[in-house]
């Protein structure tokens, strides 16, 4: 089994040599590592100028737009596809708290991607508040539920849903291995009820939040993750290369 590393570089890095720099990084690592499909999810100014057939690497979209026309500003599904790109990652928190995408909108988003035939990385996750109300699992099924809305048994498949706890992103404050493999088997539990149980064992689980090369294995050993979304340590060139490594040696 490969575990699957998604780097998401958010809004970052300032310039296209900066951006390249950091993807020979990762392009060198990799050569040595055989258990890893990484997608790489840089802002889409950059990908034209990354865009190289690689070995195990695969470029990734952070989001997109489900029509085409008068939407200033947007990217759609048809034009990441056009790019040979596989994965979309739809409903990050930030889209969600910062843009005000709602769970309506994702789960359009991610019937379009899947109508285009790529992989959407649907993100759910609790915030601080709804954590300390025990609230959970309730928003995790509320999001999947309205995610994956009218999208029928034989599309699902394709989808991985990354769970995200809010109050671990970018702050540092990383979730607990054992607590996360609960998460893993209640959304695993939640796909087997609604669409059965071979759907619920083909679905990716994959955690994000904080994730560096000191916890990453025990995201994949302990929580029994399919893989992690990484933020801010996929832009040190020297910390991204120890997640590598760590995984690598599993
Ligand atoms: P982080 O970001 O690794 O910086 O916490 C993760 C994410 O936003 O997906």
């Amino acid at each position: 089994m490969k575990y699957l590393i998604i780097a998401n570089w958010k809004c970052n890095p300032s310039s296209l040599r900066q951006s390249k720099q950091l993807f020979s990084v990762y392009k060198k690592q990799m050569r040595s590592c055989k258990n890893i499909n990484l997608v790489v999810c840089p802002p889409f100014i950059f990908i034209s100028q990354l865009k190289e057939k690689f070995k195990n690497i695969f470029l990734g979209s952070q989001d997109c737009f489900y029509k085409e026309g008068a939407f200033t500003g947007e990217v759609s599904s048809q034009m990441i596809k056009s790019f040979d790109l596989n994965y979309v990652i739809i409903g990050h928190s930030e889209r969600r708290n910062i843009f005000h995408e709602t769970d309506e909108e994702i789960n359009k988003k991610i019937k379009d991607v899947l109508d285009y035939k790529m992989n959407p990385i649907l993100c759910v996750g609790e915030n601080k508040k709804q954590r300390d109300d025990g609230e959970t699992f309730e928003v995790i099924k509320r999001q999947i539920g309205e995610g994956l809305n009218k999208i029928n048994r034989d599309r699902i498949k394709n989808i991985i849903i990354a769970y995200e706890p809010i109050w671990a992103i970018g702050t540092g404050e990383s979730a607990e291995a054992d607590k996360m493999q609960e998460v893993k088997i209640f959304i695993k539990k939640f796909i087997n009820n609604k669409y059965g149980a071979k759907t619920s064992q083909l679905i990716k689980v994959i955690y994000g939040g904080s994730v560096d090369s000191n916890n990453i294995c025990s995201y994949l050993s302990t929580s029994q993750m399919d893989g992690v979304l990484v933020g801010g340590a996929s832009l040190k060139k020297d910390e991204f290369s120890k997640i590598l490594k760590k995984v690598n040696s599993l």
